[in-house]
């Protein structure tokens, strides 16, 4: 007797399915060619299913990783005021930013020098800026956090704090002596980028310089933005503190 018709083999079950009812089993791949028309055609149609719950699978888990994406996300920019939030390249950005040395300072800057200086009139869109670029740096790195899927990419961005100076001023005036440094104060100096935002719009208090010396001590970048000239910064802040905001660091002036 020659070859009978190609019969199923035996071992497991090789049924069912069809969209999906499983079951399937028998045999592997390789032994395809003896399985009936039938038993071919379910497996074919169960190889589907399995590929759709495997893209399923990587949907959900891709779903899930950038929900916490998007959750460090909305931790880090809560710190920026929420009516300065702006990102860099959007056009409320352009509407808010004229100058363009701010514009370009806002797609360019990286947090590796120790001080940046932006100086200019109310309404030139110094705060803006800074705004711009923790959204960029942040989405930088939530971009870099998706392609390795990791969050280590936040390290950096997860330590940005931005401070008005009158709030550090309050902040250090309203804390209890003898219960060390107020949180905030501690915020700004421990920061890995710090936001000193409207530099000159605060009482006269020595934590400014403070915040800024230890900063500069341990090469930590600030971003300082203020509406005042730079003979009334070196006045009113002394020459220390402007040699380490102009000499060491870099100052953009966006007078009209
Ligand atoms: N949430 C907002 N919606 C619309 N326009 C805004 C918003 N925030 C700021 N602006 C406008 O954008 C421009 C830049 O404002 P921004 O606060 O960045 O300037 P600034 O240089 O920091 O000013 P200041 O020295 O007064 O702090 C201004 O014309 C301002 O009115
Ligand atoms: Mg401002
Ligand atoms: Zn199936």
């Amino acid at each position: 007797m020659t070859d009978a018709a190609p019969t199923v083999p035996t071992e497991g079950v090789l049924g069912s399915c069809f969209y999906c009812r499983t079951d399937v089993q028998a045999g592997h791949e390789g032994r395809a060619p003896f399985y009936s028309p039938i038993a071919r055609k379910i497996l074919v149609a169960h190889r589907e299913c399995e590929a759709k719950a495997k893209q399923r699978d990587a949907d959900a888990r891709e779903a899930a990783f950038r929900e916490s994406v998007d959750a460090q996300i909305g931790e880090i920019v809560k710190h920026v005021p929420p009516s300065l939030r702006v990102s860099f390249d959007s056009r409320e950005f352009k509407a808010r930013v004229k100058h363009p040395q701010l514009r370009a300072v806002a797609a360019r800057y990286a947090p590796n020098c120790p001080v940046l200086t932006l100086l200019g009139p109310t309404g030139s869109g110094k705060s803006s800026t800074a705004a711009a670029i923790v959204d960029r740096l942040v989405r930088e790195a939530a971009d870099k956090s998706m392609a390795e899927r990791s969050l280590d990419p936040f390290w950096f961005a997860r330590r940005i704090r931005w401070a008005k100076t009158y709030s550090l001023v309050r902040a250090r005036r309203e804390h209890p002596l003898g219960e060390g440094e107020a949180p905030l104060v501690k915020g700004a100096i421990d920061a890995s980028l710090l936001i000193l935002d409207d530099l000159g719009n605060e009482p006269a208090d020595p934590v400014i310089f403070e915040v800024l010396d230890a900063r500069y001590d341990c090469s930590a970048p600030t971003l300082v933005t203020s509406g005042l000239r730079q003979p009334e910064i070196r006045s009113r802040y002394g020459d220390a503190a402007w040699r380490r905001m102009s000499q060491l660091g870099a100052v953009v002036e966006a007078w009209a």
